[in-house]
């Protein structure tokens, strides 16, 4: 097979700008041109101002624009011109019919393979890169060379496994690159091409190679063992509050062992971003539409721990402020999913705002980058909820404080004047554990951390 030169990905979202990008500055000798539906957030790429943060990506971009990476809306010239074409559309969970709340919608992506057939010119080599159900591959073949297309479609699985605040790092340096195809000799020949690519910056031996379907599972696991860790930590801090451990010198000991490891092994209020819930979600559905029932709900307790250690944060809360926080204000320190993104999807500060709101508190949102996508995401809840981007101002006055992203900026506030601006009894819930809790009692607030037993003046 010919080298893959004019490379083309579908969608230029959190997976597909980052990851088109690395490659454009790690491959000087091929095109790479991202196209998107979505006319803003092409003229966004194209800009000064990306269509959301991530660290370090403005530079990759800043340093490929204009010279082998572009962005565009005219997918028919794009489809044509390239060898190989990366698709990186959405895939959210269904929303209706079968399968609702569980499933994939697979919508876009069925639509998005029309267009590559509709728009081919020649043989494609086809990747998925956009987490998909197992055996999606198959389909894509089905719907691409369907209607006597008189051009051949290898489809191949290529998972991108980038974390989000750093995937700059995660392209550059992965632990490893996943390229599954189909085991005949067309699948085997598509398959090193797509492995040429990586191999101009990854070692070859953290290019693994597998069938398309282990491939395509692979993703989904790999997210489920990652966030089945941050449950399995969860679900442990909960009977620490009750019992006196403390959750972070658990998890340091049991991380110690090697053969745990100490990574993801953090309580907080829970994990969010766009893919831990939905890919779990979709690995449920797929164990139950294969009769596998005790696997499917393995898998989701997952999900329902999270969903608890949100609630209950929220429950703490109210406990500790004498069962009411109405008419008091709260102010809600993050509301990105994680530090260093202004991603909210799935993030668990909606959810703590949420129940906030309905039981009437006065709420204030302080976070540096995500402070757009919480307007839009908590209007709903009117005059009762403003947004502050100066913590100090978001403070001032405050009843109630409580972390829930784990930005560096939190960490370093000069915590004395945040608690000499606060109305008294002033509480602090750190739902990252990520601030110096005896520093903060010692200042004189009431301390509630995930996972430890609470420090508090009154008794
Ligand atoms: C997406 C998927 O959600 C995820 O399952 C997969 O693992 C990687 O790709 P992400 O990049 O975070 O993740 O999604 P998003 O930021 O929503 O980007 C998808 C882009 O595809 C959007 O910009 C959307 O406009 C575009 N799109 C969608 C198309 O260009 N064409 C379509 O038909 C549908
Ligand atoms: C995840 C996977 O890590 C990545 O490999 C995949 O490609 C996409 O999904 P992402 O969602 O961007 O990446 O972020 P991640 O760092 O995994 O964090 C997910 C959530 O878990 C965040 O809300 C984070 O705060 C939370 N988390 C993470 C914890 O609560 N505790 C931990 O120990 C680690």
């Amino acid at each position: 097979m010919k080298k893959l030169q004019n490379i083309l990905c579908i969608g230029a979202g959190y997976v597909g700008g980052p990851t088109m990008a690395m490659i454009a500055k790690k491959c000087p000798g091929r095109k790479v041109t991202v196209v998107d539906i979505n006319a803003a957030r092409i003229a966004a790429w194209k800009s000064d101002s990306l269509p959301f943060y991530e660290p370090g990506l403005r530079e990759v971009v800043r340093d490929t624009i204009g010279k082998n990476l572009f962005f565009s809306t005219d997918i028919k010239s794009a489809v044509a011109e390239a060898d190989v074409v990366f698709v990186a559309v959405n895939t959210p969970t269904k929303t209706f019919g079968q399968g609702a709340g569980r499933a994939a919608d697979l919508q876009y992506w069925e639509k998005t393979a029309r267009e590559i057939q509709d728009w081919a010119t020649h043989d494609l080599v086809v990747v998925e890169k956009s987490t998909l159900p197992v055996r999606t591959a198959t389909a894509m073949k089905r719907v691409l060379e369907s209607g006597g297309s008189p051009y051949r479609f290898e489809v191949l699985s290529n998972p991108e496994f980038l974390a989000e605040g750093t995937a700059i790092a995660d392209l550059e340096n992965p632990d490893r690159v996943l390229v599954g195809s189909a085991e005949t000799p067309e699948g085997l020949a598509a398959r090193e091409a797509v492995v040429d690519i990586y191999a101009e910056w990854v070692p070859r031996d953290r290019i693994l190679t597998t069938n398309v379907w282990s491939s395509e599972l692979s993703k989904l696991a790999a997210n489920a063992f990652l966030a089945q860790r941050i449950s399995s930590v969860n679900a442990l801090s909960e009977l620490c509050e009750k019992t006196g451990a403390d959750v972070t010198e658990v998890a340091r000991a049991i991380g110690c062992d090697s053969r745990i490891g100490p990574k993801f092994l953090k309580a907080g209020v829970g994990f969010g971003g766009s893919c831990f819930k939905k890919d779990i979600l979709n690995l449920v559905y797929l164990c139950e539409s294969q009769g596998l029932g005790e696997a499917a709900a393995y898998w989701n307790s997952v999900v329902e721990m999270n969903a608890h250690q949100e609630t209950r944060f929220v429950a703490g809360m109210l406990r500790a402020m004498f069962n009411t926080v109405a008419g008091k204000r709260v102010a809600l320190l993050g509301y990105a999913f994680k530090a260093d993104t202004s991603d909210t999807r799935e993030t668990p500060a909606k959810v703590v705002a949420d129940l906030l709101a309905e039981e009437r508190a006065d709420l204030v949102v302080c976070d540096p980058h995500a402070l757009d996508n919480a307007r839009v995401e908590l209007a709903p809840h009117g005059d009762s909820v403003t947004f502050e981007s100066d913590p100090y101002r978001a403070v001032a006055g405050a009843d109630a404080v409580a972390v829930l992203t784990d930005w560096r900026q939190f960490a370093a506030l000069d915590w004395r004047r945040v608690f000499d601006s606060m109305r008294k009894p002033a509480f602090l819930f750190d739902g990252r554990n990520c601030l110096d809790h005896k520093a903060l009692f010692d200042i004189g607030f009431h301390v509630f951390a995930v996972g430890k037993a609470p420090m508090s003046h009154f008794d």
